[in-house]
Parts: C-alpha cells; structure tokens; sequence
C-alpha cells in the first residue's frame, strides 16, 4: 500500500486535469457532466473534498483523484478514478483509505458511492474495502446504463436503516 502522504487537496489548477479523467474514465459514452467549472467548484466548496494525487514522473498530470461531499453525517463519494497507467499499485485503495478517514473524523457515520452496473473492477475494488452492494437502479446513467448503489458505514451501529 502506497503511503498516504501522496495524497493533497486539489487546487483550482487541477480542475482541468480532474474533469479530463472523469470524461476518459468514468463518463465515457455518457455526456460529460463534470466539466472544468463544474470541478472547480466543488474545489471551493466546503463541504466538499477533492482530493489528488500528483504522478511523479508527470509534471501537472495526476496520478489518481477522489471528490467526496457531505452532508450531515452521510458522505458521498461523487468520482474517483486513478490513471490507467497506475492501476493495481494500491493507489485507488491509498486514496479511499485518505478520503475515508477525513470522512470519519468530519463525523460521517456512511459513505456512499455510485457505479456502473458493468464496472467490474469498481464494484471489485469497493467490495474489497468493505463496500455493500444496496440497490441495482436500472438505466440510472442518463437513461440507457444501470448502476449499482453501495454504501459503507463507518461506524457500527447503523441506526437500523
Ligand atoms: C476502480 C479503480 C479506482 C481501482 O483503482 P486501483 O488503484 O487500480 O485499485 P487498487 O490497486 O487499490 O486495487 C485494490 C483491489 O481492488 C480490486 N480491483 C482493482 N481493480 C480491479 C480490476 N480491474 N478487476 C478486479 N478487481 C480489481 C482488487 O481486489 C485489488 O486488489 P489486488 O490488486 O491486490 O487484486 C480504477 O480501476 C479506476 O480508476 N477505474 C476507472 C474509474 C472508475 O471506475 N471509478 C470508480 C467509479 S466512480
């Protein structure tokens, strides 16, 4: 498992680079949402997080990003992706394991997170982490791809919901 220590808050300098791996990475095939402004803000927003972190042999490009939101005391962990060069080093579970932690110590007691029905190695990698499968919601992407709604809580009382 990388250190954690690679993981920084992202800037308004990274909005760029964020938005152009959530279109190559997550939203490819549906229209493209999360457009630089669209990042930029959530960078300012407060009860927001979006975490990056840096390729090092790639001055400006990222290796890896997570946006997490909050509201009360339910996250949600809107996108996250890592560099498709960078895969399976750990770096996906290096990020979730930071965004997690400040999400326990904001006070959230569940997270939340959205995939693709047909995202195999999400629905695989968010298992690993402890991640239930809740709900499949047919053509829950712009109308035409089903996801799937998983969700993970951070404390062990659920509240028997
Ligand atoms: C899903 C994703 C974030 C995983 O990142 P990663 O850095 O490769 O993950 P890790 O290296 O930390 O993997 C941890 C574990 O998750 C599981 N996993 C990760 N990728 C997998 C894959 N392609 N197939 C099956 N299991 C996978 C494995 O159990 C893996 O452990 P292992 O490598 O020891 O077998 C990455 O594949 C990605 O960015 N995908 C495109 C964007 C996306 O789908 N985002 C999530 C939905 S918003």
């Amino acid at each position: 498992m990388l250190a954690d220590a690679l993981v920084r808050l992202a800037v308004p300098a990274d909005a760029g680079a964020i938005a152009a791996m959530s279109r190559e990475y997550i939203e490819h095939g549906l229209p493209w949402s999360w457009l630089p402004a669209r990042v930029e803000r959530a960078i300012r927003n407060p009860d927001t997080n979006v975490a990056v972190v840096d390729a090092p042999d790639a001055p400006g490009t990222l290796a890896a990003f997570g946006i997490m939101s909050y509201r009360e005391s339910d996250a949600h962990l809107l996108l996250f992706a890592v560099h498709h060069r960078r895969r399976r080093e750990g770096l996906g579970s290096a990020l979730l394991l930071w965004l997690e932690e400040v999400a326990r110590t904001g006070g959230a007691r569940r997270i939340r997170v959205e995939a693709r029905w047909d995202n195999v190695a999400a629905r695989n990698f968010y298992s690993e982490h402890g991640y239930h499968e809740r709900t499949l919601r047919k053509a829950m992407y712009s109308g035409t791809l089903d996801g799937v709604l998983l969700e993970k809580w951070l404390v062990a009382d659920n509240g028997g919901s």
